[in-house]
């Protein structure tokens, strides 16, 4: 739509119904309108008091679209048959809230025109997707983007998805996914940002900014949305959709932090997640919904159930039919159904025999309003609609660098004996061995809607634009293999997990490299030739044999749009890696769920060897394999001279120093990290948490001095009484390399 046709679309709107409605909302003003529950502009009650209640119901009635070649199809379970016709209907009258995982500009262009040229009360559709690393331009996977541990890199990668997306229509994306994961056996971990508390903290509010720019209500802006509310990561046996049973200690200690801090960032909405918890689903969780969100976090933004979570509160065995379960649903506090259409099917008769308080429905509806507006949908419904502005954002230059310098900062370098790496750029045969070596496939990694391996570079690609006569091999015929690894001075190994091996419903009983592949890495290895692994995957992985004995080991994940030209750059030391593990990886699949910050138990095994009747299983170490925050540079990083400010924390911050040389010959990054470990606490702790870690970048030769500070409150955990915390007493810390590595250790007391 050309500008002036948006200018007449926008007057014919003005002088409909809803031109009351047209409040130029600051942003500011508008998000605290829905975080703080303020009074919204009288416009809006004199709008729902003029509502019928189908059309209240419609307001909360969320679908995926049904445009041609949809993309939320492909993506979920088949939803009701539904075409683009009937969802324009629908719109007509007043039924529809918004579609998701639509297509493009030209679909919410007409969507839109239908919504505020054609139905009663002209109320501007909202148009969701998830944008999880990308729209069209393919971020690294989440979890390999929590790898960079910089949460500066996340909001950038956001910020550029949040400008291409909002350019084809998008005003609200279902990300960021903050559920901790603690088992990998779980496939959606590849979604989130791993393990660690502080990290996926840090990464969900850094997300939420990105995606919101200067606002809700700036055309380049989307909003966010926390997803799954909650403990979703949590499923038993690590089984996708599984029941979850964990402590409210827990539940405030580890699951709840990262949504806390995503709303503390403005994020306006959050999803009710799939799983029961301790019995009770979370679509249907009262506790959840409303005492622990609204009442005791005071969060006034918009609750939406997953993708037919209220309907699934049948199979759960917690409600008789869908009747129940949109009242079960919506009386809990989802205030928004997905696609499952009980909403508006159900809630207008609930609300007329009494059996759902009209006041609740009108909260509901109140709390949709206010996200238009502040998404400013009532100033101008089409501001994010615009053909021509999508055609030019859209796989721009700059955004595809900053995919670039997004994927070769994510690689994390496990292993590098004897300085295999990086690769010298000439001089040396090269054989590219494996099914990831090339061929345009498993490059963007699950949960993306819109881009494709095909507008992706693989490595093979990438490879050669430095060493153009590198050979290729998919490794598909062993002996063949094997005469290319002969035939070469180096193999380059790239294997590991397709990108469907992770995501969601991808949960894996064996966390290891698929056997063809470990049977090709056995082969490369045993003719003697230095190898180097590039590991593909959307989790952690027990790795074994030739694999965990590579002599160099790269965890490259699923990079997106610039995977290939990301490695190269690792490979011939173009960059650094930088990276650290987000989820540990543990010794075998067995020892999973493993993560660093577990409790020490009453019989911990001393370090070195396995004693009896002490906490480890019969084959191996309580430990990983490579722990969480490992990762090597083409630097050598010495850590020396830890210094306190005083051997006592009070209420002026304990000040910790200590000294990074880069004694290596390549100029490289390192990720500096602090954990403490509280000795004696009325509440058992973790053996290590991470509180703080920082980037020093150091030329060979050069030293710098790191310096944390940490305060009481970093020190709080969840009491006898789930409050949080502190208590005198004795404390250790480091500052290492790792979560397993003793760095430098060193103590305080708090008084
Ligand atoms: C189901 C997934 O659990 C959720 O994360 C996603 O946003 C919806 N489907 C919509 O595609």
């Amino acid at each position: 739509m050309n500008g002036q046709d948006r200018r007449i679309s926008r007057r014919a709107w003005l002088a409909g119904a809803g031109a009351a409605l047209a409040w130029s909302a600051s942003p500011a003003r508008a998000l605290f309108a829905i975080m703080d529950a303020r009074p919204l502009p009288a416009s809006v009650e004199a709008l729902i008091s003029q509502m019928t209640l189908v059309e209240k119901a419609g307001q909360l009635n969320l679908l995926a679209a049904a445009w041609a070649g949809g993309a939320a199809i492909s993506l979920n379970p088949a939803g009701a048959a539904s075409s683009f016709d009937a969802q324009l209907r629908m719109v007509r009258r007043g039924e529809l809230t918004g579609v998701f995982n639509g297509n493009g500009a030209e679909m919410a262009r007409r969507m839109q025109t239908e919504a505020v040229h054609r139905s009663r009360l002209k109320i501007p559709l909202l148009f969701a997707a998830d944008v999880i690393h990308g729209l069209r331009t393919v971020f690294p996977v989440p979890l390999a983007e929590a790898a960079s541990f910089d949460p500066d890199l996340a909001r950038r990668t956001a910020r550029a998805a949040a400008v291409e997306a909002s350019a084809s229509g998008i005003d609200w994306t279902f990300a960021p996914m903050v559920d901790i994961a603690r088992d990998a056996r779980w496939g959606r971990g590849v979604e989130g940002s791993g393990e660690d508390v502080l990290l996926s903290r840090l990464m969900a509010a850094a997300r939420v900014e990105g995606f919101q720019g200067s606002g809700l209500a700036a055309p380049d802006a989307v909003a966010a949305c926390a997803k799954h509310f909650v403990a979703y990561g949590a499923g038993e046996a690590g089984l996708d959709y599984n029941s979850v049973d964990v402590s409210e200690r827990t539940l405030r200690d580890i699951y709840f932090p990262p949504f806390q801090a995503a709303f503390a960032a403005g994020a306006p909405t959050v999803m009710a997640s799939f799983n029961d918890l301790s019995g009770i689903p979370a679509t249907a969780n009262s506790w959840l919904l409303d005492t622990i969100l609204r009442k005791e976090w005071g969060f006034g933004g918009l609750v939406v159930s997953d993708y037919t979570g209220d309907e699934e509160l049948i199979a759960h065995g917690f409600a008789k039919d869908g009747r129940d379960a949109a009242r079960l649903a919506f009386l809990a506090g989802v205030d928004m159904s997905m696609q499952s259409g009980l909403y508006l099917k159900y809630l207008p008769d609930l609300v007329e025999k009494g059996e759902v308080p009209l006041a609740r429905l009108d909260e509901a509806v109140r709390r949709v309003l206010a996200f238009k507006v502040a998404l400013g949908l009532f100033d101008d419904p089409f501001r994010r609609i615009d053909p021509a502005r999508e055609k030019a954002r859209l796989r721009p230059p700059e955004t595809l660098a900053l995919a670039r310098e997004a994927g070769a900062r994510s690689i994390v370098m496990l292993r590098n004996e004897g300085e295999v790496l990086p690769l010298p750029r000439s001089g040396k045969r090269i054989a590219l061995i494996g099914p990831f070596a090339g061929g345009g496939h498993d490059l963007i990694g699950p949960w993306n809607v819109y881009g494709t391996d095909r507008e992706a570079v693989d490595l093979v690609t990438a490879v050669r634009e430095t060493v153009p006569d590198t050979t290729m091999d998919d490794g598909s015929n062993l002996a063949r293999a094997v005469a290319a690894a002969r035939a070469a001075d180096i193999v380059v190994l790239a294997i590991g997990e397709t990108q469907n091996m992770s995501g969601e419903a991808q949960s894996r009983t064996e966390i290891v490299v698929p056997a063809e592949q470990q049977a090709l890495a056995e082969a490369i290895a045993a003719t003697g030739k230095p190898y180097v692994v590039l590991l593909r995957t959307g989790r952690a992985l027990a790795l074994s044999g030739a694999v965990a004995k590579a002599p160099a080991l790269l965890v490259t994940w699923f990079l997106g749009s610039q995977d290939g030209p990301a490695i190269a750059d690792i490979l011939f030391g173009i960059v650094s890696p930088s990276a650290r593990l987000p989820v540990s990886f543990p010794r075998a699949s067995g020892q999973v769920p493993y993560y660093y910050a577990h409790r020490n138990t009453g019989r911990p095994n001393p370090p070195g060897t396995l004693q009896p009747y002490k906490a480890h299983f019969r084959d191996y170490p309580n430990s990983a394999l490579f722990a969480f925050g490992h990762g090597l540079t083409y630097g050598n990083m010495v850590y020396s001279d830890l210094r306190l400010s005083s051997k006592t924390l009070a209420d002026t911050p304990l000040t910790i120093r200590a000294t990074i040389t880069n004694t290596g010959r390549m100029t490289a990054t390192e990720v500096v990290q602090l954990y403490i470990h509280d000795v004696v606490a009325s509440v058992t702790q973790p053996v290590r948490v991470l509180k703080a870690f920082t980037r020093v970048t150091l030329a060979p030769g050069a030293r710098q001095e790191v310096t944390f500070a940490l305060t009481r409150a970093d020190l709080s955990f969840i009491d006898r009484g789930l409050a949080p915390t502190t208590e005198p007493g004795a404390f250790r810390l480091w500052v290492a390399p790792s979560a397993e590595a003793e760095g430098l250790a060193g103590t305080f007391t708090l008084t």
